[in-house]
């Protein structure tokens, strides 16, 4: 990369000193908007198609309206090129714009923002908490990805408070629901006891639960690796999770997981509230770790 980071803002190039938001733009006030984090790879958006219908749809829940598809990938682009990023991460955020200071959004549209860096390094393997405060399937912003992650930061300090590298949510049914910035995938009845086993079956939550539509998460659904279940909170619960490893059969417990998202791609979760899991990683996450290898081998917009 340049030493002087550019970014893209309403429709121009320019260095990040030079980049300039209204202090009175609704995102920064009220969290008024929507974003997307794309990787770079080999200099180009992987999954572009899926971002940016994704970006549409959290747009349109919000009631935001977003530039062309052309310009969002010109945009983008540009801002690939001038970092020189053969490999990174991308975030394309969309905020209300300048706004009266309270809820109401202002009249002078949109503000557009592209901006890159590098791709985070992640640990092989993750411990996760579980945290107290449920998402809200029924609420207003529920399954969009808009800028209003403060949810998202409580949790996550939660979770390195507990030395631990993901913060995990149940919902409102007492369901397992998503990471702070991943969704999650449980390997049930695959044996316990140290071994690792085989024969269970992968599950993630539906929808329904209130999570992301993940766009990993969809390519793995799609490569036929996982079904999408609901499974209660009370499986992940200490007392379960140590009865699992316990038993030599296993019995239907979470005997492996991970979490998966566009810069983690899948990562197994080495602990859940400080209960190892019996296998890490346990065959049905390398199983789907191979298979999204696959996946992003044979096209870079699948
Ligand atoms: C709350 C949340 N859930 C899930 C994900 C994973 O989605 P994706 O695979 O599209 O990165 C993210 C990604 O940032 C997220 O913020």
């Amino acid at each position: 990369m340049s030493t002087a980071a550019h970014v893209w803002i309403n429709g121009s190039l320019v260095t990040e000193g030079e980049a300039r938001v209204s202090p009175f733009d609704h995102g920064l006030l009220t969290g008024d908007g929507v974003f997307e984090t794309l990787k770079v790879v080999g200099g180009r958006p992987f999954a572009w198609r899926r971002h940016v219908e994704r970006l549409a749809g959290s747009a349109q829940g919000m009631g935001l309206p977003l530039p062309s598809v052309l310009t969002l990938r010109t945009a983008v682009d540009a801002v690939v090129a001038a970092n020189g990023l053969a490999s990174g991460r991308l975030r394309i955020t969309v905020t209300g714009g300048p706004s009266p200071l309270g809820s109401d959004r202002g009249r002078d549209g949109p503000t557009v923002i592209v901006a890159g860096g590098p791709l985070p390094s992640w640990p092989a393997s993750v411990d996760v908490v579980v945290v107290p405060w449920p998402r809200n399937e029924r609420g207003a912003l529920a399954g969009l990805k808009t800028i209003s992650y403060g949810e998202n930061v409580v949790a996550l300090a939660y979770a390195r408070e507990r030395d631990a590298g993901e913060a995990l949510f149940g919902n409102l049914a007492g369901n397992l629901c998503e990471g702070t910035g991943t969704n999650v995938f449980v390997g049930l009845g695959g044996g316990g006891g140290g071994g690792g086993g085989g024969g269970g079956r992968l599950v993630t939550p539906p929808l329904s639960s209130g999570c992301l539509a993940g766009v990993t998460r969809a390519l793995l659904l799609e490569a036929g690796v996982a079904v999408e279940e609901d499974v209660p909170l009370s499986a992940l619960s200490s007392t379960a999770l140590s009865k699992t490893a316990l038993s030599s059969s296993g019995g239907a417990g979470v005997s492996e997981a991970f979490v998966s998202s566009t810069t983690r791609d899948v990562q197994p979760i080495s602990s859940i509230d400080g209960v190892p899991l019996p296998a890490c990683p346990g065959p049905l996450t390398a199983a789907a770790a191979a298979a999204f290898a696959e996946v992003v081998r044979r096209s870079d917009d699948p």
